[in-house]
């Protein structure tokens, strides 16, 4: 059976920052952009004008600390975000991330009470490997979500992998009422090498350390599958695979086991990796892309996140 891919099944993702007629060009990471509000609504206007109906937000503050307090601040920049969003585009789908790596200094997706973790021992040699307050990230990740619920967001994406952040974000979302708030796992997320230009877009590297403490190692597929398990228990309405086209196995596993819709997030390293090339004249950018995404699709994505969606759904116009 051929495969048809539509503008609906794309999530196009966007990095938003303070101030106004802001459209920052990042070098490292081609036709991306950090946008400050007026700018992303101008740019929605085409999104919406290619019938793409669902948006995935990143907010990048001003300011960071060691709790990440930007992000759950009452105004805080996706917050704001999304109620201009709401009011102009009101049937547009808004996916937010909730993480604190790119609001707290050490660029972790947790909140970290002893800065001694994550450094290397002059004795072994070895990293001490990072840890992770899951307790207190629970919480801040929940005050992020509420934040984002309250703002009309129709789906938060937890991303920061902390033990039960499905649940106790569900928890405190139907406590305040915001049942309707949909959650979308960021389940299997594989500590990748192909987040290299996100992290300079969002200003989000570690300091010290890596992540492989709390997202998933690339050998292992069974804690993949069961990370999304426990999502679903825990109360995501979909899930996510991240990245994609070097895990479409888990894909295709994933979607045959579980009766959830599910997204892949063809991921930062990813995109640039196709952009490069095309550069170089090693491919032709609309073929490799369509190859790609095609094959995402195939192995099981029902939505696939991608920074392509805005050239596939023009391709798909003309
Ligand atoms: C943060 C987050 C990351 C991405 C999405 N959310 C990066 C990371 O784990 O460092 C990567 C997305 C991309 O590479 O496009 N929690």
């Amino acid at each position: 059976m051929a495969i048809n891919l539509k503008p609906d099944n794309f999530i196009y993702p966007y990095f938003v920052i303070n101030g106004e007629k802001k459209k920052q060009e990042i070098k490292s990471f081609p036709g991306v952009f950090r946008f400050s509000c007026d700018r992303l609504l101008n740019d929605l206007e085409k999104v919406n004008r290619l019938g793409i109906n669902k948006i995935l937000l990143f907010g990048i503050p001003d300011k960071k600390d060691n709790l990440g307090s930007q992000a759950f601040k009452e105004n805080n920049i996706v917050s704001l975000v999304i109620k201009k969003i709401k009011n102009n585009f009101p049937k547009l789908a808004v996916f937010t991330d909730v993480c604190l790596c790119a609001y707290v200094t050490h660029g972790h997706c947790g909140i970290i009470r002893s800065p001694v973790c994550g450094h290397r021992s002059a004795v072994t040699g070895h990293l001490s490997p990072v840890k992770i307050d899951n307790k207190m990230t629970l919480k801040a990740l929940s005050e992020i979500a509420l934040r984002h619920a309250e703002a009309g967001a129709d789906w938060v994406a937890p991303s920061a992998m902390a033990k039960k952040q499905v649940l106790a974000i569900r928890e405190a979302l139907d406590k305040r009422g915001y049942k309707k708030t949909k959650i979308l796992g960021y389940s299997a997320k594989f500590a990748s090498n192909f987040y290299g230009p996100f992290r300079n877009a969002a200003h989000s590297s570690p300091k010290f350390g890596d992540r492989s403490s709390y997202q998933l190692s690339f050998k292992d597929k069974d804690s993949a599958l069961k990370e999304i398990k426990d999502d679903i228990r825990e109360g995501a309405s979909m899930v996510m695979v991240k990245p994609s086209f070097s895990y479409l196995d888990i894909i295709k596993e994933a979607k045959f086991r579980f009766k959830k819709p599910l997204a892949a997030y063809n991921v930062s390293g990813e995109y640039t990796f196709v952009k490069y090339g095309a550069r170089q004249g090693l491919w032709k950018e609309k073929d490799i892309v369509l190859e790609i995404i095609n094959s995402i699709k195939r192995a099981g994505a029902d939505f696939i996140i991608t920074y392509h969606a805005k050239d596939i759904a023009q391709w798909l116009k003309d």
